[in-house]
């Protein structure tokens, strides 16, 4: 039985593009990890990364996550730092395991995975290959096809082969034409939430296409466009030792009115909705659990994940679009949602993840579980 409450640092925010969304999916962390008996086995303390990189303590923390909103320069105690990470604020290194909620580049890619790793300190989620690899778009298209999972035809371009030639150019142009047809989707490698991603039906507009994403990466994929649904499948790592402990949850789908979804579409209120179990078949849904888990072992990803599929309807056809490592967290999000829908609510969750915290390969010994 262990001696005291485990203290866990929750850490979120983050030098990214989704840092106002994971301030959001620690709001829903931090009321798991205090809910129930999870509130006598934890003592949690909140660690804030700001746009910038730079952490701060407890009181900054919790002063973010009651706003709800990201610090501003100014709101901030102490003097402008260079921004990065400059050491720890007061506290963390007492911290036993660390649960990031971060989304996106600086926290779901590798980076902070490998912090905690030379610490020693075990953390949530996946290790620095998993991250790394599922962060990555081509890197996770190439694992995937590796491990010989259906994806849709894609190719992958540097971001420097648009300053070859105007006939290098050309040529470049007309070989993904020739590969992927129109309409197809160029994105860059290393984003999230749709940022920097377009849909082409003409040769201007991948063009332009390319153009856009390569001014955020210099690694881009570009795939031929299907017409299809949009299923979604949750996985936790249980620390149950059975196998690998990978589980997949029920299925959830993503509806929209628009012709893709993209930013706008994703973060505005009422422009989307989810379906929870999607309406698919036994056989499907059966499939698509499975091929979660698979997506998992192909990229080495662990603790927890959200794999998203493209499934048409008319063929029968289920691609593995990508998947997610550090998936959303918010109370309106699909992961917590679809295991919720699994019999799994949000503070037996958060308690699983805990658990199954590994990424030093120590294990923790938390009250209530046998060692
Ligand atoms: N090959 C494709 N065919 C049809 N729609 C696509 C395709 N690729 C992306 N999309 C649309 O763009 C959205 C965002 O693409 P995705 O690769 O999931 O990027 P992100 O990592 O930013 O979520 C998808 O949810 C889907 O609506
Ligand atoms: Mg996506």
């Amino acid at each position: 039985m262990a001696p005291h409450p485990t203290r866990v640092g929750l850490v979120f925010g983050g030098a990214s593009g989704e840092h106002a969304v994971s301030i959001r999916s620690a709001q829903t962390v931090l009321r798991g990890l205090r809910s129930g008996a999870n509130g006598e086995r934890y003592q949690v303390s909140c660690f804030y990364i700001d746009r910038r990189g730079g952490w701060w303590p407890e009181a900054v923390a919790t002063a973010v996550l009651e706003r709800g909103l990201p610090a501003e320069a100014g709101d901030l105690p102490g003097p402008e730092e260079p921004g990065g990470f400059r050491g720890f604020p007061d506290g963390a290194l007492e911290m036993e395991v660390w649960f990031p909620v971060l989304h996106g580049p600086n926290g779901e890619d590798g980076t902070i995975q490998g912090l905690f790793t030379l610490m020693g300190v075990p953390f949530v989620g996946s290790g620095v290959l998993g991250s790394a690899l599922g962060m990555d778009k081509q890197a996770m298209k190439a694992a995937f096809a590796a491990a010989g999972l259906p994806q849709v035809p894609y190719a992958c371009v540097e971001a420097s082969e648009l300053d070859a030639s105007p006939g290098d150019r050309e040529a470049l142009l007309e070989r993904l034409e020739s590969q992927l047809g129109y309409p197809c989707f160029i994105k860059p490698a290393n984003m999230g939430s749709s940022v920097g991603i377009s849909k082409a039906g003409d040769r201007a507009a991948l063009l332009a296409g390319l153009e856009l994403a390569a001014g955020l990466d210099r690694r881009l994929v570009v795939e031929q466009g299907v017409k299809a649904r949009e299923l979604e499948c949750a996985v936790l790592q249980r620390a149950d030792g059975q196998g690998d402990g990978l589980r997949s949850s029920v299925l959830g789908e993503i509806r929209f009115d628009a012709d893709w979804y993209d930013y706008e579409t994703k973060y505005s209120e009422g422009l989307s909705h989810t379906v929870i179990p999607a309406v698919v078949s036994e056989a499907v849904s059966a499939r698509a659990r499975a091929m979660a888990l698979d997506a998992c072992r192909a990229v080495a990803a662990g603790g927890l994940a959200r794999v998203d599929f493209f499934y048409d309807e008319a063929t029968g056809s289920l691609w593995l679009n990508e998947i997610n490592t550090l998936p959303g967290f918010t109370s309106q999000s699909m992961y917590p949602m679809l295991w919720e829908a699994s019999g799994c609510p949000l503070p037996d969750l958060v308690h699983e993840l805990v658990l199954g915290a590994g990424g030093s390969g120590q294990r923790l010994n938390v009250e209530g579980t046998a060692p």
